[in-house]
């Protein structure tokens, strides 16, 4: 029997992925727009409430392993690319909100022109941290979606649909896979051989 995450971790998961999508669509146009007093206030207590979840769930997930549904033994270099995507993940949904307070912040200070140093390095890290955050997540469902095809046990253990998940007998799939772990193995030689 593999693993499940609780139901806590699934409820986390699912209802923040509403909070992310809102955050992303209602997203400011433009600097000018937050001469609006009211907008300003909003968006600063949504960023706010936005941190804390993501710190809250960041401390509670912590505890949970990696790939804690997989029925076998995981590679340790794919189980280090896993862990790397899930970090920066994290970081770049805390930089999110963060950079958005220190837009601000700096905007109820003055700093009202796009083309100031300052404000135009948080407001290009801010744009830098959405970006990087579509790449990251995009990396992470398709390889949920990989996972799945495999039959690993890892999507079941998060996703409530499409859960009735056995080791896959296709042999493209199976193929892509031996591939996958051979690229596994070198990358493991590479990083022991520099220690050495
Ligand atoms: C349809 C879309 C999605 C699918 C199928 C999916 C699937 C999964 C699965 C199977 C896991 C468990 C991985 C493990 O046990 O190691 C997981 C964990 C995770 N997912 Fe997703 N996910 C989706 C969307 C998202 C989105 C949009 C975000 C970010 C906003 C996200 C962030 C995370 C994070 C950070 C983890 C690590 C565990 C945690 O700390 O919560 N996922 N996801
Ligand atoms: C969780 C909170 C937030 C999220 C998810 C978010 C998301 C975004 C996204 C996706 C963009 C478009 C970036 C691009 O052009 O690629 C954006 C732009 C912008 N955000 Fe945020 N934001 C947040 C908080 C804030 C806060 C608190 C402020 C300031 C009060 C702010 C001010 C701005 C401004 C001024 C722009 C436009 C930048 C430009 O002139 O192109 N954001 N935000």
């Amino acid at each position: 029997m593999s693993k499940s995450h609780t139901l806590l971790a699934k409820v986390i998961h699912w209802t923040f992925i509403i909070l992310y999508a809102y955050g992303i669509f209602k997203q400011v146009d433009d600097l000018e727009d937050l001469e609006d007093k009211g907008l300003l206030i909003f968006e600063v207590v949504f960023a706010t409430f936005f941190l804390l979840i993501v710190i809250v769930r960041y401390f509670y997930m912590r505890r949970f392993k990696t790939f804690l549904g997989a029925r076998e033994p995981v590679h340790i270099v794919h189980y280090y690319f896993a862990k790397t995507v899930h970090r920066s993940m994290y970081l770049c949904l805390i930089l999110l909100p963060l950079t958005g307070l220190m837009i601000a912040g700096l905007y109820t200070q003055g700093y009202k022109d796009e083309d100031e140093l300052v404000i135009s390095l948080v407001l290009a890290t801010h744009e830098f941290t959405a970006l990087l955050s579509y790449i990251l997540i995009a990396t992470h469902v398709s390889a949920a979606i990989y996972s799945r095809l495999k039959g690993e046990g890892v999507w079941s253990s998060m996703v409530p649909v499409f859960n009735n998940e056995k080791t896959t007998t296709n042999k493209i799939i199976t193929k892509i896979s031996t591939l996958e772990h051979n690229i596994y193995d070198r990358v493991e030689v590479l990083f022991s051989s520099k220690k050495e």
